[in-house]
This record gives C-alpha cells, structure tokens and sequence, in this order.
C-alpha cells in the first residue's frame, strides 16, 4: 500500500453551511483514499513519506456540473443575445466546428488542462452531436485525470443545417458511442438530450427507453429561459409544465441533471424535490444570457439538490471559485430583488455548492470523508496582503474571491496528483 501524509490548513465543507478547519492540520492518504485527518499526526504514522503543504490552504477540488465543451472556443464572447438567438446566431456554429476531429482533439486538450489547472477534477459536461468527437472529449478529460460524465448530445429539430441530426442517425450513433464507452474509465457516458425544443417526441421516447434499458442518468436544460418556456408550451400542449416534458419520456428520474432552473415555480421545484432531480445553477450564464436570477435559497430551503455549473460558453468563468462567488453574488441580486426577503448564501455555502454537493453526485461523502479518493486542490495565498496575520478562514474567503490559476500549486483528483 502507497501511504503519504498531506500537511496543511485543510478547509472543507461536509455539510451545507459548515466549513471545518483544521489549522496545521495532516491528512493520511492510502493507495490515494483519505484515511485519516487530525491536528497532530499520531506517533503511528510518524514514519509515513510526508508532502508538505505548510501554510497553505488545502481545499476540496470542485464539481462543473454544468458545462459544454464544444463551446468552449467562443468563451468570452457573444454576450449581446438572448437564449435562443444566441444559439442561432454563435453557438450552433461553433459546436459545428467538431464535425472535425483534429480540432476536436486540439480544443478539448486545451480545455481538459485549464480545467484541472483551476482545481475542476469532476464534471458533467455537454459534448456535440458529434459521435467521433465525443470519444475524443472522454479521451481527453480521462488522460488530464478529470472524472465524471460526459454526453454525446441528441438533437433532431430546431437545429440549424450545419449542426442537426437526424432521428435514425441521432439514435445509431447514441448506441454506437455507448458501446465504444470503456465501463472501467473515469469518464462514463449520460444520456443528453439538449433540451426540449431540439429533440423531437419520438427522439425523447427513444432516449428515455435507453436510459431504463441500460440505467444511465439524463442531463439537459429547464426553464432557464421565458421565451424558451412558452416555446416549451406550444411544442407540448398536452403538457401543463416544462418538466413534465421530459417526465413524461422517461428522462425525468433520479439523478437527471437540469441545468439553470431559473424559472422554476412552486409545483416545478415540488416536482425537482420529489424526484431527485439535481439542479446544476449556472449563476454568471443566467446573467450573460438575460435570462434571469434563479431562486436558490428558495430551494435549498425546500431541500432540493442543488450543484453548480460554469455553462461554459454562456458563462464566461471556467473557475468555479469564480463560479461559487457568482454564485453569491447572484444570491444577493435575488435578495434585492425581493426587498430584502430571501436570504443571500455564505461563503460556506457556495464552497458546498461547487464541491460536496457536486461530489455527491459521482458517490463521493461530505466533505474530505474517510474512504473517498482524494479531490482537492491547494491553495498558495502568502503572496497576498496580510496573509501571515489573517485566520485560515479570511484566508479561504478570499481564496474563493481572489485566488488565480496560478495560486492553484496542486490538484489531486481521484486520489492523485494531476497538478
Ligand atoms: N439550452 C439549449 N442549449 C443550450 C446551451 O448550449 N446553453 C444554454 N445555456 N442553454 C441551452
Ligand atoms: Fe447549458
């Protein structure tokens, strides 16, 4: 057995609202499992290889629970539309670029390194329609040592000519890309259905078939949009709301990941909560886009599973340190907004959000829990100003807030050191 001792601040988050620090603190990893953290290290371990951290912040590694990768070529840019304008005018396009396997493999190197350089070891991403690319995207991620899931998107309507599929090719290459996944990786295939308007019923009938047939989970998009749900409305008349849509093919289940939510009334959230649906809250796209201030608070109060996603290319923050502090912010527009009625997120609760509960989803504990692979990232802030007279818990806050890449001096994800 492989045996090493982490020494460092760690700050971790095990519950909603609770950051546990353990100032000087040691970690045991064993074969890159956490099986130990305490204050002091015990006489027993006094031997084991030690890394040493001291002083610096080691923090859990982040969850993107939300991201598309083929559109990660236009970030930053193409921030003057609305939702659906802005996916026929930029991002159809761009996404149609990975048609092309050398700039596939090109773009998606590129993109798996800055995530594990911004201490992102988990994702739930978006690929294209493009079967050959979405191999090369899983192939990428696995090879930077990032885990989760990623989607070959089904779209057969709504599209535009240079990016649409047809249903019998859209379902040919779903179960081709299915059996070429490696049920051994790191990097496991969910079903991706890119929202309602894009996919035809009987394409939702067909993907709601294969994930009972072959248990995978489901991601996609809800209400993030007012025009975008009405549109929802007219295609589905029979259906009184958005969920509905995707309930009624078999793709509202257990551990389907919805992205934004924005819009989400009482009997919608009531219909999250019920089914274990997770709720991947995209804060700076639901700015970028218009689109508007998602009531978090309102369900974290009822419960709901809440994650966090970058929406790359409609948020334009790949960090999610940066994607957490947005996430705060966003909190404090809602409380604005409502007079001062809802209640805005902590610190604590937005590092939660973009880890633990994200770790959630990939089976991981709370926090840094006995047993789990290592996912963490650590932080070296001295360079900052006051550092040596701050409390390790200012230290984290302004991490979160102000911490670059380059800060970032190491990554673990599943238990090794990717950084
Ligand atoms: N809804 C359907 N497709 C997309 C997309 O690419 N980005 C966002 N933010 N919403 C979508
Ligand atoms: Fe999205």
């Amino acid at each position: 057995m492989n045996s090493q001792i982490l020494r460092g601040h760690i700050v971790h988050a095990p519950k909603l609202g609770q950051l546990e620090i353990i100032e000087n603190g040691c970690m045991l990893l064993e074969d890159g499992r956490i099986a130990g953290i305490w204050e002091k290290l015990p006489d027993a371990y006094k031997d084991v290889p030690q890394v040493d951290y001291s002083d610096r912040l080691i923090m859990q590694s982040f969850c993107d629970m939300h991201l598309h990768a083929p559109q990660y070529p236009m970030l930053g840019m193409g921030m003057d539309l609305p939702l659906i304008e802005w996916l026929n005018t930029y991002t159809f396009k761009t996404e149609s670029r990975f048609a092309d396997t050398e700039y596939a493999r090109e773009v998606y190197r590129r993109l798996a390194r800055e995530l594990v350089d911004n201490g992102t070891t988990r994702v739930c991403a978006f690929s294209s329609l493009h079967l050959e690319s979405t191999m090369i995207l899983m192939e990428e991620f696995e090879k930077a040592g990032i885990s989760g899931y990623v989607g070959k998107v089904n779209m057969d309507r709504n599209g535009s000519p240079e990016l649409q599929e047809t249903i019998e090719n859209s379902i040919r290459d779903t179960y081709a890309w299915l059996d070429r996944c490696d049920p051994k990786a790191n990097i496991k295939p969910i079903l991706t259905p890119r929202f309602t308007p894009s996919c035809t019923n009987e394409l939702m009938a067909a993907l709601g078939k294969i994930a009972a047939e072959k248990h995978l989970y489901v991601q996609s998009h809800l209400s993030e949009n007012t025009s975008e749900i009405a549109w929802v409305g007219d295609l589905h008349p029979d259906c009184p709301q958005y969920w509905d849509t995707y309930a009624k093919y078999g793709l509202w289940n257990d551990h389907t990941v919805m992205a934004h939510c924005v819009h989400s009334d009482q009997r919608e959230r009531d219909a999250i909560k019920a089914h274990n649906v997770v709720v991947a809250h995209c804060p700076d796209s639901n700015v970028n886009l218009i689109s508007g201030i998602a009531p978090i608070r309102q369900m974290l109060t009822e419960g709901i599973w809440v994650t966090l996603g970058s929406d790359i290319a409609g948020g334009a923050i790949l960090p999610m340190m940066g994607v957490i502090a947005e996430a705060i912010r966003s909190s404090k527009c809602k409380r604005i907004s409502s007079n001062w009625t809802t209640d805005f997120l902590s610190v604590a609760e937005g590092y939660y959000l973009g880890t633990t509960s994200g770790a959630h989803y990939f089976g991981g504990g709370d926090g840094f829990a006995k047993g789990d692979r290592l996912h963490a990232v650590v932080v070296d802030d001295r360079k900052y100003i006051d550092t040596a007279r701050l409390s390790v818990r200012e230290r984290f806050e302004r991490a979160i807030y102000r911490a670059q890449t380059a800060d970032i001096v190491a990554v673990y994800g599943e238990g090794k050191k990717i950084k």
